[in-house]
């Protein structure tokens, strides 16, 4: 006989998206079970760039101070090398993810946290801790088999891979955040545009000291070209930084249309090696793995009580850095819609619009990463080394940019523009920060999101249209420093206005009972809860001072009035009621 246990969720993975999933749902007191395949978590290093979304929904959770602790800081991450190898002549460089002083103001003015640095063998074991102990049960050496939904719930058959037993898990909902060959998206037919394994790439991780070389321009990614750098995978070879500067990660492509190469300990001490330039280096090989570059997103995310979320939905080439970050946030929307309503606070309809607003921002980061991948190929072209014919022949042309002569000059010229390309991918403010939703779960105001005023995939524009992410600024009082953010905690809505409108606090109050779902109200000004600190809000907030902001959980806007209407009580009714699918 098959025991069957009960909880309310099942999250199928412990990679970013599952185990953010579980660590979400048990600081929102919902019970559930996280169940994965293996015994542990990642066991290489994959995904690091953990971007300022990504960081301010660990601040939100509590464990941001948990991070950069493991972290590599943010001033370490973005002297970005182009190269011949670590060693060889340097093409260029670029300051990336925010590190350079015009950009970087860009970057702190939008959030309280920036871009750093973590692998994902120390980031998942940080999630797992923290959901375990908030109340996740985890289950490792568990393998999800099938599902089996029906009007209340979903029976998830699962297997121990230990004793080999199987059992069902009775739950009200499934998320399945099992990767990028997910079998619950298979399961459920989640609909997809794109293709996979479009182009090889081979991982090798490896121990070497090479401080001397890093120490001058520390950056997470070093990029060279070399002959075979422009085949197949990321776009050019790469030394990726894992911890600074004795551990190491080379990305390298191969031609995937060809038999996949056998990259032994010899061939892997071989490439890392050439990319290095140091032919006699002692180098300790720590693994390696093959694995192809996919262009694909699923269309629809849900289907009844079956979600997916991270891989399983967005499948991509890790240029701009979006992986575990887009996954991580898939899980943030979904939690705390699903709370609310096995809470009872919302309609099951709310759970409709995670694919309503995810679903569009998995396929733009697909489409950048790809996009900034295939960027590369302007640099081949600006330094000639795209028609090349032999290893000299590559050679010279890189050479050539040296020259006293009119191809020498135009060289210099096309390597500016090449160069300058490549901001969006590690640049690409707008993209990083910029999700924008529109759904049931986000009420119009009659006003449209503005017209960017500059490039929308690199430059992030604050603004409080319903759909937005909530500007941040600091505020408080002689005591406390406090983003925007964090006056608008996880588990509620909450309603943000200034002096003139504290009249929003009687009618949240009221509405909030009558719906039975939380508001608190912040009154932001001089002798209040926390004034303006440096009169920023002022400006970002887009209303009369008397007007009000309705933000979600998420710190996405659900709402806004502009000022105060003569019945606050049923305007904000009537928004909150749409949003909970009330109505
Ligand atoms: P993820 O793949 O991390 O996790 C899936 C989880 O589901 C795992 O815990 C797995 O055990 C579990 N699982 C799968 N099937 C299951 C089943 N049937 N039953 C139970 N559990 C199951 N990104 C990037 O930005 N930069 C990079 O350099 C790299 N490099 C890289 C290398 C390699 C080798 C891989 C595989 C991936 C990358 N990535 C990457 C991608 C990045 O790692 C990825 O975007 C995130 O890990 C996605 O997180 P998810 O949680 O969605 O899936």
């Amino acid at each position: 006989p098959t025991a069957t246990v009960e909880t309310d969720v099942v999250v199928v993975g412990s990679g970013p998206a599952g185990a953010a999933a579980s660590l979400f749902l048990s600081t929102l007191d919902v019970p559930n079970i996280m169940i994965t395949k293996y015994r542990w978590t990642a066991n290489t290093p994959r995904a690091h760039i953990t971007n300022q979304r990504a960081m301010e929904i660990f601040r939100d959770m509590g464990i941001e101070d948990q991070v950069l602790a493991d972290a590599t800081p943010h001033d370490l991450v973005g002297d970005t090398v182009f190269c011949t190898s670590i060693a060889g002549e340097e093409i260029g460089r670029i300051r990336t993810w925010g590190t350079r002083p015009d950009r970087e103001a860009d970057y702190q003015l939008a959030s309280p946290c920036l871009t750093v640095d973590i692998p994902q063998t120390y980031l998942e074991p940080i999630l797992v801790r923290n959901a375990t102990a908030r109340g996740t049960e985890s289950r490792f050496s568990t393998e999800y088999l099938s599902h089996a939904q029906d009007a209340d719930g979903v029976s998830v058959q699962v297997l121990d891979r230990l004793t080999g037993a199987q059992y069902t898990i009775r739950a009200k909902y499934l998320i399945g955040a099992d990767g990028a060959r997910s079998k619950v998206a298979a399961d459920i037919g989640l609909p997809y545009e794109g293709a996979m394994d479009i182009a090889g790439s081979m991982n090798i991780t490896f121990r070497a000291d090479i401080s001397a070389y890093c120490d001058h321009r520390p950056s997470v990614l070093y990029w060279v070209v070399q002959p075979g750098s422009n085949v197949g995978g990321i776009g050019a070879g790469l030394v990726r930084m894992v911890r600074p500067w004795n551990e190491w990660l080379i990305v390298w492509g191969y031609d995937i249309n060809e038999e996949p190469p056998v990259v032994d300990e010899a061939a892997a001490t071989q490439i890392v090696r050439n990319l290095l330039g140091m032919p006699d280096l002692d180098v300790e090989i720590t693994g390696t793995s093959l694995w192809g570059n996919n262009e694909m997103y699923a269309t629809h995310l849900q289907s009844g009580r079956v979600f997916c979320a991270g891989d399983a939905i967005h499948r991509h080439p890790p240029s701009n850095g979006l992986g575990s970050n887009t996954s991580i946030q898939d899980s943030y929307n979904l939690a705390w819609k699903l709370a609310a309503v096995l809470k009872g606070q919302a309609d099951p309809a709310l759970l409709e619009t995670y694919s309503a607003e995810r679903a569009p921002v998995a396929e733009r980061i697909v489409k950048r990463a790809n996009k900034s991948s295939r960027e590369f190929v302007d640099l081949f072209v600006a330094l000639g080394v795209t028609a090349a014919k032999t290893e000299e022949d590559m050679v010279r042309q890189i050479e050539e940019r040296k020259a006293n002569t009119p191809q020498g000059a135009a060289k210099r010229e096309a390597l500016v523009k090449a160069m300058e390309l490549k901001n969006y991918e590690f640049n690409a403010h707008g993209v990083e920060l910029g999700q924008f939703y529109e759904s049931s779960a986000v009420v119009s105001d009659g006003t449209s999101r503005p017209e960017p005023s500059r490039d929308p995939d690199l430059y992030h524009e604050a603004s409080t249209v319903p759909g937005s992410r909530l500007p941040h600024a600091w505020v408080g009082d002689n005591k406390r420093r406090l983003a925007m953010m964090d006056l608008a905690p996880y588990d509620r809505f909450t309603l943000i206005t200034g002096i003139a409108g504290e009249k929003w606090e009687v009618a949240a109050t009221k509405v909030a009972d009558e719906l039975g779902v939380p508001v608190r109200t912040v009154v932001i000004g001089p002798g209040r809860e926390v004034t303006d600190l440096y009169y920023d809000w002022a400006k970002l907030r887009d209303t009369d001072e008397s007007g009000a902001l309705l933000v979600r959980p998420d710190k996405h806007i659900a709402w806004r009035s502009g000022s105060l209407p003569s019945d606050p009580e049923a305007a904000l009714r009537g928004a909150l009621s749409q949003v909970l699918g009330k109505d």
